[in-house]
């Protein structure tokens, strides 16, 4: 898919019926050329039938998440302008972290439609089968130093959560990196940074969202779900181009918002978005479990746990911890 395919995707989605010799005319191409151009999209997936002395009417779009489906939906001014689709890859942080080092610009997205090692915190897969969920990973270059970088993962816990509400869910966030819907997880955040000691050279913001999954394997299914199962069986499945859309737009909005006012903002914005905070807890410190009330958080991100004996202990994004 080309830029003249993007442009009569743009006339068909602006008409009704759209005819061959107009498209032709605004195209400088031959009603030939034209029809090979409908044929090819046809293959994309792109549903046009076409009816004698009417032209070519746009009857569906593939859920797909091609620059050509996602980028029209889009009302950033950055974030998803520079998107790179694959069928298939390792890892779209990987993806991501490649680009960013030959020179992505800030907000450049990478998509896949499957991962085959997509990975998720402390060394875990990422479960990714083709089709039905969003594995994405941004480049950021948030211009702060490299110690103030981690509350920008729970900064994209916020954007997404306010994403899903926009969409008619009811999320919750989960203390660092994840977003639930009905207590079960529907989307998780692995943030990587490569900085010297004083510079930030990019963040890389990776998101894997259930969409559309009906079913998961026996060993996630008591702890994930998806946007599709939290909506119910007879609630139409979401487009997965318009929630990408949605997460991005939101995801600039709350990135800018880091950037201009740091971690103290997060801090006081996670805690009305997240049951958890004043809850009961137990968090794995080495060797030991303490046991007290998450608190609340930190400016730097850190949950803070305030222990039966009155002190509070501080815990940094990355140790394990247990929610009773
Ligand atoms: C977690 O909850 O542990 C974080 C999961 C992050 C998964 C996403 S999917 C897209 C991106 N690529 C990866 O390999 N991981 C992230």
């Amino acid at each position: 898919m080309d830029e003249v395919d993007g442009r009569i995707l743009a006339r068909l989605r602006a008409g009704a019926w759209v005819s061959g010799a107009a498209l032709g005319e605004e195209l400088g191409l031959s009603r030939v050329a034209v029809g090979k151009r409908v044929a090819g999209l046809k293959r994309a997936g792109f549903d046009i039938t076409a009816a004698r002395r009417r032209g070519y009417h746009l009857v569906g779009e593939p859920d797909r998440l091609l620059p050509e489906v996602v980028q029209p939906r889009l009302t950033t001014a950055r974030f998803g302008r520079t998107l790179r689709y694959l069928a298939e890859c390792g890892s779209t942080n990987d993806e991501a972290a490649a680009w960013a080092r030959a020179g992505a610009p800030e907000g450049a997205v990478v998509v896949a439609e499957r991962q085959t090692a997509g990975r998720g915190r402390a060394g875990r897969a990422w479960f990714s089968p083709p089709g039905e969920s969003l594995y994405c990973s941004l480049v950021l270059r948030p211009p702060v130093p490299p110690a103030a970088v981690p509350p920008l993962t729970l900064c994209a816990g916020i954007a997404i959560h306010e994403a899903l509400g926009a969409l008619g869910a009811r999320p919750d966030l989960k203390w660092p990196n994840d977003v639930l819907l009905d207590g079960k997880k529907v989307c998780g955040i692995l943030t990587e940074m490569s900085s010297d000691v004083e510079r930030v050279h990019y963040v890389i913001l990776g998101l894997g969202l259930n969409v559309n999954g009906r079913a998961f394997p026996a060993a996630l299914a008591d702890r994930a779900t998806s946007l599709r199962l939290s909506r119910g069986p007879d609630a139409p499945p979401p487009a997965r181009a318009a929630v990408l859309a949605e997460v991005l737009r939101r995801l600039e909005v709350w990135h800018d918002r880091f950037a201009a006012e740091g971690g103290a903002m997060v801090a006081r914005e996670f805690a009305p978005r997240s049951s958890q905070l004043g809850r009961p807890v137990r968090v794995q410190l080495g060797d030991d479990v303490i046991a007290g009330v998450a608190a609340g958080l930190d400016t730097d991100g850190a949950l803070l746990v305030a222990r039966p004996s009155g002190a509070t202990v501080r815990v940094i994004a990355g140790e394990v911890l247990l929610w009773d």
